[in-house]
């Protein structure tokens, strides 16, 4: 069992340790290593089993945190944080010598966020250094939006859990990419909708072509241990449970139902997706049908998040 609480002195300590701690973010919670050390920073992928090949986002508490960071930054880039952040927006950046080769998987760029979230930004500045975090979910499975997420998760071995309540947007940053030729290349829909960007950048869809997707871009991700469908045409026999945008599905009691947004708001839906699915998951059944989101701002990112999670056979 991780020891869960508010004290951020703690946190600061365990961190300076060398330990990891899992912090709250806006968007999911974290799990946090100094990228100072080494160990700390392998900690994260040992403790999350997951592979070294599958880089980490560096938080900071401000832009002027990240000139260390990066051998050039570009006045897009700069812009961006600046109307964005703190904010669920990560930026791809060439990295400078002290960001270690181990954080970014021997890649030239490093991806950057500065986090929403009071109690992670006060962490932030008094360890007076940045931290690599990837959400603090075991490889593969449905990211945290609270500490009881974290613990179920990974309790056994994170010391801390450093408890900021539930994620007020509950998605993970949207990741971008600053082109040479100029704009921005979404590589993961996030928290910052592509309307909210295109009113600071020209967005090329390049992002469709496969080498611009982040690493951790895995057809199956974010997925609970029961099989997740999208599509009622090809359900399984068996006990179903369901998740749906805005209304019950009729003749499934309503019991079995999790229902994100009875108004049809996306961001409300966005900050319970991730709980509802991990309640889902603890519900007696044989699969769960998950109903998408009208394929707009945030839909997007939650359309994103189900169809990785939804199973695929074998091939
Ligand atoms: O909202 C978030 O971004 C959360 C909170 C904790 O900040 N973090 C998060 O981290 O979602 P993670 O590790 O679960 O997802 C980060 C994604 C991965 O797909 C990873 O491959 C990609 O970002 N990534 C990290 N560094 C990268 C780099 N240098 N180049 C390309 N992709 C990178
Ligand atoms: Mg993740």
């Amino acid at each position: 069992m991780a020891e869960i609480g508010t004290d951020v002195k703690r946190a600061v300590q365990l961190l300076k340790a060398g330990l990891n701690v899992a912090i709250p973010t806006e968007t999911v919670y974290g799990l946090a290593g100094i990228i100072s050390s080494e160990k700390s920073i392998k900690q994260i992928f040992e403790i999350k089993k997951r592979p070294f090949t599958d880089p980490l986002i560096v938080h900071v508490a401000s832009p002027e945190a990240i000139n260390p960071l990066v051998s050039s930054f570009p006045p897009l880039a700069m812009q961006l944080f600046k109307a964005f952040c703190p904010g669920p927006l990560t930026i791809l950046l060439p990295k400078s010598e002290s960001v270690p080769d181990l954080v970014t998987n021997a890649s030239p760029l490093v991806a950057i966020r500065i986090p929403a979230h009071p109690l992670c930004l006060q962490l932030l500045e008094e360890l007076g250094e940045p931290v690599a975090a990837p959400s603090a979910n075991p490889f593969g499975g449905i990211s945290p939006t609270c500490a009881a997420h974290v613990e179920s998760g990974l309790g056994s071995d994170v010391p801390y859990i450093l408890d900021g309540g539930p994620c007020r947007v509950g998605l993970e940053s949207t990741i971008i990419k600053i082109l040479p030729e100029g704009g921005i290349s979404v590589l993961r829909q996030g928290g910052i909708s592509e309307e909210e960007l295109r009113l600071f950048a020209d967005l090329n869809l390049a992002e469709k072509q496969k080498e611009d997707v982040v690493p951790g871009s895995m057809l199956s991700h974010y997925a609970p241990r029961k099989p997740l469908f999208t599509e009622s045409s090809k359900l399984p026999e068996g006990k179903m449970v369901c998740l749906r945008f805005q209304t019950a599905l009729e003749g499934i009691s309503e019991d079995r139902q999790v229902i994100l947004s009875p108004s049809g708001n996306l961001s409300e839906a966005a900050r319970g997706l991730f709980a509802a699915l991990h309640r889902l998951d603890l519900m007696e059944a044989d699969f769960i049908l998950a109903e998408k989101v009208p394929d707009s701002g945030l839909g997007r990112a939650i359309n994103d998040r189900l169809g990785r999670a939804s199973h695929r056979k074998p091939s």
